[in-house]
């Protein structure tokens, strides 16, 4: 998929792995992600990767069940180039592909910017889960206290787009 601004968005393969391991532990502190009470390695996950001068500016990795995609992790590390957009389109055009009827994905309440973000690119607001990050800090103990602005991390907001076509 090409974007916007000379973005190409491709799938990531075998040959990425040592880079997007590296990254996700930068970006999460360690291999996992701890979300709704699931474990996930999103290292071993399906990803899309946004490339901008030939090399990775953005990640995304998914994992489908029951006719839903789940955004499992968005990373971009050159920001405010569409980056994003353009793996957010790429996600939706692999749900629908795929006949998932629903896209969706969890941030945290902390991430006041994430959670316009993803307002502003159709997404809806379909449950807010309070507390669920104490649980998944059992899980996964790393999980910091507090988030962006000093915000403690508390609650989980799913966020969903349902796909028409
Ligand atoms: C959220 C995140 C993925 C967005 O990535 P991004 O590549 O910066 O996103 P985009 O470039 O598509 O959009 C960012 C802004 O830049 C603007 N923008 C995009 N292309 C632009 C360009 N060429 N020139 C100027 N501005 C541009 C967009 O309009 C957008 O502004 P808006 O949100 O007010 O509409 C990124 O900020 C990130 O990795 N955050 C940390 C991790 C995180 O919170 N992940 C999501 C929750 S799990």
């Amino acid at each position: 998929v090409k974007g916007g601004n000379g973005i190409l968005v491709r799938t990531v393969s075998f040959a990425d792995k040592n880079w997007v391991r590296n990254r996700i532990v930068q970006e999460w502190g360690t291999e996992t992600v701890v979300v709704h009470g699931q474990v996930y390695h999103p290292a071993e996950l399906d990803g899309l990767a946004a490339i901008l001068d030939e090399k990775p500016a953005g990640l995304l990795t998914y994992h489908c069940q029951e006719g839903a995609l789940e955004i499992v992790t968005l990373n971009c590390w050159q920001e405010k180039r569409g980056a994003g957009s353009v793996l957010l389109e790429a996600a939706r055009a692999t749900a629908n592909r795929m006949g998932c009827k629903r896209l969706w994905l969890v941030t945290t309440d902390d991430n006041l910017h994430a959670l316009g973000y993803y307002q502003k690119r159709g997404f809806t607001i379909a449950a807010i889960h309070i507390d669920a990050v104490h649980r998944s800090r059992k899980i996964k103990p790393e999980i910091p206290i507090t988030g962006y602005d000093g915000i403690p991390i508390r609650d989980e907001i799913e966020l969903e787009m349902i796909i028409s076509k």
